[in-house]
Formats: C-alpha cells, structure tokens, sequence
C-alpha cells in the first residue's frame, strides 16, 4: 500500500460540495478553500483541507508551484464519440441553408454515419474512442458517456458497445456506455419485424450478460421514435433493471413527458422545451441536461438554461460530441458560451460539468472533492476561478489526476 500523498497548495480549492442539485446557484454559495490541499491514498480523496494543516510525517507532498485552482475532473455525461466517418459535408450544407432534418430526409445525417460506422471495424472504434476520449482528458474530463446509435442492429450495435467496453478498459478515462439502439429507424430494416421488439428481446439480454450498459437511451421526436413507440420499449428496459435516459425537446416536444413519466436519469437536449415542460422536469428528480455543442453545431437555439434553474430543475452541460450536430467536442467552451448566452453563474456552469453531471449518471463517487470520493480533480493556472469560464475553454488545465494518478502534465 503507497503512504498517502498530500497534493498542494492550490489557492483557489473549490470541493463543490455542499450545494444542492437542483436549482439555481449564486456564486456567493460557491465554498473557496484558500491554500488548499488534498490527500489522496489508494485513488481516492481521503482529507481536504487547508494544505498546512494536512501535512505531517505520515504523508509525502507533491508540491504544486506557482498560482493554481483545483477542482474536481470534469464530467461529461452525454457524447457520441465511437462513430466511423466524418460529415463535414452535412456541415456544409447546413451553412449553405439546409436544415439538418432536411439533410436527414435527403439521405445524410445520423444514417449518413450509420453506414460510415457499419463500414468502421471494431478496432478502428476503439481507436476513434481512444483518440478523442484522450483529447477530452487533456482538457481536464475525466468521465465521458458513449453512447451506441450508428449501429442499428443487433450485431452492428454490439459491435460499437464491445468497442466501448473495451477502449474503456484501456483508456484512462472513464467510459460510461449507453445502449442507443433506438436513435433513428435503420433504413434497412425488415417492416415485417418491429425493429424496438427485436432489440429489446434479443440486445438487451445480451447487454446484461455481457455488461456492456446499464443505461438506455431513445430519440423521442417526430423524425426518429414517436412517444407510443417509445412506452412499451422503455416499460421493458426498466423491467430489466436499465436505468433511462432521454433525447428529448430536441425539435419538438414530447420526450421530457416520457423522461419524467419513467422517471429517466436525465432528459437531453431540452432546445424546444417551453414553460410547460420546464415546469414538468423542474418538479421530478431527472436532470436536465443542456448540449450546448449542438446548438452551435446547428446553429440553433440554446436549451432554456436560465429558466430550467430558476423553476428549480438540476441542470447539467454535456457536449453531445458526435460527428453531425456537435462536432467540436470542447465541454468547457461550449459550456462557458452557455454561460454567456444563458446567463449562468460561474457556479452553475461548473456544477453542471461536476456533481449535476455524475447525478445523471448515477455515479455519487465523483463530481466533488470530499473523503472517499475518487481522486478525480484538475489543477489550472490561474488564481481566481473566475478565470476558467471567462476563457472559454482557451484556459486549460495544467494537471490531470485521475484515480490518484497525474495522467497528464
Ligand atoms: O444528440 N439528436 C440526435 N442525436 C445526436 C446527433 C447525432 C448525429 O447527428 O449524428 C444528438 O444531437
Ligand atoms: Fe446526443
């Protein structure tokens, strides 16, 4: 067993604990740590404190110099980083006035990669996974979800979650996977079977058996899975124990009802949402999860960030990454520009990208810095935290530690 390791002293140590998940967040209620310090035994926090008073003859330090803010690795809680392909093209066309549903019904959008993904062999997934989840570690993300959804069949969906499963095992991120199965209608399917029984009595065992998910995700909207198509999938998938998660409110309506009626983790997207469905999630425990990188990869409207948190809904900022509407991938831009554009306090926005985010995932091990927690925390350049949104993600990290170990530098 290594003897504990005393890490610090940071002027700015922000645990972000003690404060509530649902709800709006004033700066004032943000808890500072000045000189702080953390030790860590075993990958996990086992103290935090002022760094003075933790050290003693029974701790090694690793001395951090010079001016620095800590806080816990951020978390990014809905991606779609194993995909084949690129569509530059679809990105083009909607700068050129399509709309991206337009370029679906042409033929492009998600089946565009569905086909790109099919072609991709399972190494080739897991080198993508790697590669971009190595990018998003760099920037200070030490939890990513990956969803499935360019697969769309049994075999084709295995495939990218065998590829999850395994780059997680090699990546030292963090990889939460998700079943996406129900992410649009493969254009390819036999009418004579229903396509949502098929996956649900045949992928879902399999996902158990072999533990590639325990969560289920669906694009509730007119142009993928309506709401009566949705009921009888989701009522299975909780039968057998998988918690739900939505692609809801992305164009129009409809999915928070289902998220909130099967008391989903989370309901993402949430652009569409008008007062009612705010109401609806602000009043039950799903988080509210605003991308804002696909709004500016369709240069659409923001999630209605301001007021999901004044009705009181916990609201978390995931970056959607993926090939289509949000291939940027930068979580703390893009969070920091929903800052601005929403009018979110700095502590809302890094709630949304630490403990709100592990809520949606149900991973209460993370997302702040306390005893037992995982030793999952950032170190960034400045003396003031006011510093990381107002650079909009130019600001980096200048240390990475996950699980207790300084995997960047
Ligand atoms: O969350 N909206 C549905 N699915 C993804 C987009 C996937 C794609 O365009 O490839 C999303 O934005
Ligand atoms: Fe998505």
């Amino acid at each position: 067993m290594n003897r504990p390791l005393l890490v610090g002293p940071f002027t700015q140590l922000l645990p972000m604990t003690d404060l509530p998940l649902k709800g709006a967040l004033a700066d004032e209620q943000l808890t500072i740590i000045e000189n702080g310090g953390l030790i860590i035994s075993n990958g996990k926090i086992q103290k935090v404190g002022l760094f003075e008073d933790l050290k003693s003859d029974n701790v090694d330090i690793h001395h951090i110099e010079g001016k620095t803010v800590c806080l816990p690795g951020f978390i990014d809680a809905h991606t779609h980083i194993c995909f084949g392909g690129s569509r530059a093209k679809d990105y083009a066309l909607r700068n050129a006035g399509k709309s991206y549903l337009e370029i679906a019904k042409a033929g492009g959008g998600i089946w565009d990669t569905v086909t790109q993904t099919r072609k991709a062999t399972q190494e080739e997934l897991i080198d993508g996974i790697l590669s971009r989840s190595n990018n998003h570690l760099q920037n200070g993300i030490t939890t990513i979800e990956v969803k499935s959804g360019y697969g769309l069949s049994v075999d084709e969906e295995l495939k990218m979650l065998r590829a999850i499963k395994q780059a997680g095992e090699k990546s030292q991120v963090d990889l939460i996977p998700t079943c996406l199965a129900a992410h649009i209608k493969p254009k390819d399917w036999n009418q004579q079977v229903d396509y949502l029984e098929e996956i649900a009595s045949t992928l879902f065992p399999i996902l158990k058996s072999e533990n590639l998910a325990y969560r289920i995700d669906a694009f509730v909207e007119d142009s993928a899975f309506s709401e009566e198509e949705i009921v009888p999938y989701f009522q299975k998938a909780q039968e057998m124990g998988f918690d739900i998660t939505v692609h809801a409110d992305q164009f129009t309506t409809g999915g928070s009802k289902i998220a909130v009626d099967f008391g989903a983790v989370s309901a993402d997207h949430l652009e569409a949402s008008t007062d009612k469905e705010i109401q609806l999630l602000a009043q039950s425990n799903t988080i509210a999860m605003a991308l804002p990188g696909a709004s500016i990869g369709l240069g659409c409207d923001f999630t209605p960030a301001r007021k999901l948190l004044d009705a009181g809904a916990a609201l978390a900022i995931a970056s959607d990454h993926n090939p289509g509407s949000a291939p940027m991938g930068n979580l703390l831009t893009q969070a920091s520009i929903l800052g601005t554009f929403e009018k979110l306090s700095n502590t809302e926005v890094l709630a949304g990208i630490t403990f709100r985010a592990a809520a949606a995932l149900r991973l209460n091990n993370r997302g702040h810095l306390t005893e037992n927690t995982l030793a999952d925390f950032i170190v960034f350049p400045t003396d003031n935290y006011q510093e990381i949104t107002y650079h909009q993600g130019q600001l980096g990290p200048c240390e990475v530690w996950k699980n207790g170990e300084q995997v960047t530098s």
